[in-house]
């Protein structure tokens, strides 16, 4: 990985995973005369650059005060620092400093917005907030120093930090998933409800880039006539397919989940047939978010693509499956090169739900 000008990121790959898999750092900052103000953030971590909020917590100063933002406006100079630290085991321990140059980046300015799409899609907390009236502190990282077990698996999340946490990653790093780690993420699959038990759907793994890009191709060929039949000029076309190919490219593992109808319970009426295979596919659905939830506790990413469901005879092809497989989904799993940005919001419970007592 280099940086946009052809210069190496100051992170490793090691470093910018473990980084941006933190939910809070220590920022120091010194103000002209070079005395000291240390304090914990939340942060998203992108491409290079930490970004921090500037948030409407009653802290009783107007943000443009806050002793961190007038130290930073009297010297750029800051340094941030991410840890774990487990009282157990300290063969856990490890630390990230970045250190590097913020500036304030004020909204409506250039990268302001996705800053905060960036922030939104890290903590929720940050929905309720108004946090896109402030700027944002932008730290691009010039130099980074780290210590300790940085590639060791995190501490299990609490469950609810799981299910908010995870996010669809559409860009990795280029580290390796352990055969260990895959096999526990489909292990998680195997202990999805399913409908009397019968586990209607089957795996592929797929790690070597060539089979990869034969799967890609394969399915691009398909796409490309899809999005012509949709009237799709060329350059668009050749700009999502080479895009999604390279989704598939970048990803360091890639799991296709398959439906395998083969145990369903049969019925004479086409009715209930179709019904038993919607169950079916309900608890593809299930298997999938499991192990999509499994792979963040692991420390892992991934993003669920939808892509083999309208091709599942070339994807079956590509991959010489068995017939009686149908592909439905493929879940990229890898570590997240840095925080996703939030796509879009998440409705209200008050839209979602209604009670009847
Ligand atoms: C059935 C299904 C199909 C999806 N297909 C795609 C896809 O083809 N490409 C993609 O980028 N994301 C896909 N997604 C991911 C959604 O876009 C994503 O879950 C949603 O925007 C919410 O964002 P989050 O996962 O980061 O919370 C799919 C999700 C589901 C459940």
């Amino acid at each position: 990985m280099s940086g946009e000008d052809g210069t190496p990121p100051p992170l490793s790959p090691e470093e910018a995973s473990f980084l941006a898999r933190q939910r809070v750092a220590r920022l120091a900052t010194a103000d002209a005369e070079g005395r000291p103000q240390s304090i914990p953030v939340c942060f998203a971590y992108e491409s290079g650059t930490v970004f921090i909020a500037l948030d409407e917590k009653p802290k009783g100063v107007e943000a443009k005060r806050l002793k961190r933002v007038r130290n930073i406006l009297e010297n750029p100079e800051v340094s941030l620092v991410a840890d774990r630290y487990d009282d157990s085991d300290w063969s856990r321990l490890a630390f990230v400093m970045a250190r590097g140059k913020a500036e304030l980046v004020e909204p409506g300015a250039d990268g302001h917005e996705a800053a905060i799409r960036l922030l939104r899609g890290k903590y929720r907390q940050y929905e309720r907030m108004r946090i896109e009236e402030n700027p944002v502190i932008a730290i691009r990282v010039e130099r980074a120093s780290s210590w300790g077990a940085l590639t060791e698996e995190p501490e299990p999340p609490r469950l609810e930090d799981t299910l908010f946490g995870r996010r669809s990653v559409r860009k990795y790093l280029g580290l390796e998933v352990s055969d260990e780690s895959i096999e526990r993420v489909l292990e998680a699959g195997r202990w999805a409800p399913s409908p009397h038990g019968r586990q209607p759907w089957r795996f592929a793994v797929i790690k070597k880039p060539e089979t990869k890009e034969r799967l890609a191709d394969a399915m691009g060929e398909s796409w490309r006539e899809n999005l012509e039949m949709d009237g799709q000029s060329s350059e668009v076309v050749e700009k999502r397919l080479e895009g999604s190919k390279r989704r598939l490219l970048d990803a360091p593992t890639l799991i296709l989940v398959c439906l395998h109808l083969e145990d369903l319970d049969e019925y004479p009426d086409e009715g209930r047939r179709k019904d038993e295979e919607t169950m079916a596919v309900q608890s593809l659905g299930a298997a999938t978010q499991n192990m999509l939830l499994a792979a963040y506790g692991l420390g892992l990413d991934t993003s669920w693509m939808c892509a083999p469901l309208f091709t599942p005879e070339t994807v079956r092809e590509s991959l010489d499956l068995d017939e009686r497989l149908i592909p439905h989904a493929l879940i990229t799993l890898g570590y997240a090169e840095g925080d996703p940005p939030k796509r879009r919001s998440r409705r209200s419970l008050d839209e979602l739900v209604v009670f009847r007592d």
